[in-house]
């Protein structure tokens, strides 16, 4: 078998075309989305990241504003800067990347930003609310992966599902998205024992370690789909993901490649959060 590969660029591409109609709605009735990202030090990656938020916003007609901080910012700047932000109408997202530098409290930051323009669904509040099936904003990756396996009508309800890593921004989010879909799902992290007898038994397997290449061949049942959310550079400088891409495309039915799969449905999504937030936002203003 050679997998299908799920091609996240042009689906990235073809949602985001779709999406642009919201945009050019809210626009017509005098409201601008508008993003405001908070950056704090000079992480490179993340500094790559916020660039290509930022063009994003601007190609679908978002407004965007960024925030910087030094590297040793006082956390009450930063606190000041939100509470501005929350009060600000032309801003309906507000998104702090990740991670702050170690002399700030995450969740303080992020629980200070309203609940309503959460875009990333971290606040304590939104994470309640996916725990519990009420979700307010879908963390974005695990949003993007959701949309892919949709998109291409890939069933979940009633299917085996394996996450590997346990972060708070994919690995736990991605897992509750795919119960709440129907599916029975196993939580991994890269330490559990005997991996490859969860592994084996996925028909979707979800791997967000950042370990380049560790699922291989083997440890993947035939026919499944393998969602490759890692992103790894090589000492060559190369990209690979946690997923050994050339040899578990010949056993899997579904694969995505890194790079041009799961990542740029992440930005995709945030874009799509925006926009809800706004047309909340909206909705709300006219039955007031
Ligand atoms: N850092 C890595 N991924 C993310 C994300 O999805 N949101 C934010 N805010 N920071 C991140």
């Amino acid at each position: 078998m050679v997998a299908q590969v799920i091609d996240g660029k042009e689906l990235a591409q073809s949602v985001r075309a779709e999406w642009k109609l919201r945009v050019d709605r809210l626009v017509q009735s005098g409201v601008k989305p508008g993003l405001a990202v908070i950056i704090v030090g000079d992480n490179p990656a993340s500094a790559i990241y916020v660039k290509n938020k930022v063009k994003a916003c601007s190609d679908i007609g978002i407004y965007s504003e960024v925030h910087s901080f030094s590297k040793d910012a006082i956390q009450q700047d930063v606190l000041d800067c939100i509470r501005s932000l929350n009060g600000n109408p032309r801003i309906h997202g507000i998104l702090v990347q990740l991670p702050l530098p170690l002399q700030f409290e995450n969740n303080r930051i992020i629980t200070s930003i309203a609940v309503e323009k959460d875009i990333d669904g971290f606040h304590l509040y939104n994470v309640g609310a996916l725990v519990t099936g009420n979700t307010v904003f879908s963390p974005c990756t695990p949003f993007g992966v959701m949309v892919m396996l949709q998109r291409n009508h890939i069933p979940v309800e009633g299917r085996h599902a394996v996450v590997i890593g346990r972060s708070n921004i994919v690995g736990k989010p991605m897992a509750l998205m795919l119960l709440e879909r129907g599916a029975t799902v196993t939580i991994c992290t890269s330490k559990t024992h005997n991996l490859t007898q969860f592994t084996q038994n996925a028909d979707i397997l979800v791997v967000a370690t950042g370990k380049p290449r560790m699922i291989g061949a083997g440890m993947v049942k035939p026919g499944a789909v393998v969602i490759d959310v890692g992103i790894n550079r090589l000492a060559d400088g190369t990209l690979c993901g946690d997923v050994d891409f050339e040899a578990v495309r010949t056993v899997a039915g579904y694969i995505t490649p890194v790079p041009g799969g799961v990542g740029p449905m992440t930005i995709t999504m945030l874009l799509c959060n925006t926009i809800l937030a706004a047309e909340r936002a909206h909705a709300d203003g006219e039955i007031r």
